[in-house]
């Protein structure tokens, strides 16, 4: 399976991939874990995706496509991947196609703004290995330590109300417009995000039970 997943910031791209990629025994490539891991190892790509990321815009598509170009020629791509925060602009897009990868489906998960907001803001994630929590949600085991590797769970500095809005802001005008760019090549799947992580997933399974 070929899958993208669309969404706002805090729409649950990043929990539903985890399921789905278990699920099908292949990766889930995020573009937002892989600058996360660059920031923070201090290369010269995290350095220059720094300022954009911390004020919700978003890097450079140059910078991107060059990350996705190398990441699906690796070898656990060969049997599927799910793409979770790319592609995020129709530049992005584009060049995804002009890669020669087919794609089977987007998957679309929609939440309204205000619910996005109140999300984001109970949203922590493991220093260390990066695993996602909410403080209501999706609590770990023991408060403040992550279920995997004990990391200390802390917040995101764009999951601010503010950062969120612009973010917010941000999806609206640069890639929502891959809705109707899937939909016209007749990939688009739409799912409505509920309030329960397990609602989400039984829709998000019936969604793309034939493409498994
Ligand atoms: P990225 O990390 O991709 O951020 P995002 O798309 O904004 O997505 P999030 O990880 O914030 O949210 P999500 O949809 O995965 O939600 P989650 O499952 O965690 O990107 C960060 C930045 O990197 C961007 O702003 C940009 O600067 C840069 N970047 C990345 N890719 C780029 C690209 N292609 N081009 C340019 N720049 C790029 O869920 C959120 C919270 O809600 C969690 O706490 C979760 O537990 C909870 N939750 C999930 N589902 C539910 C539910 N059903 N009910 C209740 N709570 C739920």
């Amino acid at each position: 399976m070929k899958l993208i997943l669309l969404g706002a910031p805090g729409a649950g791209k990043g929990t539903q991939a985890e399921i789905i990629c278990q699920k099908n025994h292949i990766p889930t490539i995020s573009t937002g874990n892989i600058l996360r891991e660059a920031l923070k190892s201090g290369t010269e790509m995290g350095l220059k995706a720094k300022t954009f990321m911390e004020s919700g815009q978003l890097v450079p598509d140059e910078i991107l496509i060059g990350i996705i170009k190398d990441r699906l020629q690796e070898d656990d791509c060969k049997n599927g991947f799910i793409l979770d925060g790319f592609p995020r602009t129709i530049p992005q897009a584009e060049a995804l196609d002009g890669m020669g990868i087919k794609i089977d489906a987007v998957l679309d998960i929609e939440v309204p703004d205000e619910e996005i907001v109140a999300r984001m803001s109970g949203r922590r994630v493991c220093e260390s290995c990066g695993a996602s929590y909410h403080v209501l949600y999706k609590q770990p085991k023991e408060d403040g330590k992550c279920d995997s590797c004990a990391g200390a769970l802390v917040q995101r500095k764009d999951d601010h109300p503010d950062t969120v809005k612009e973010r917010l802001a941000v999806y609206h005008t640069q890639t929502e417009p891959l809705k109707e760019y899937y939909s016209k090549q007749g990939k688009l799947l739409v799912v409505h995000g509920q309030d329960a992580v397990e609602a989400t997933t039984k829709l998000v399974l019936e969604a793309l039970e034939d493409l498994t």
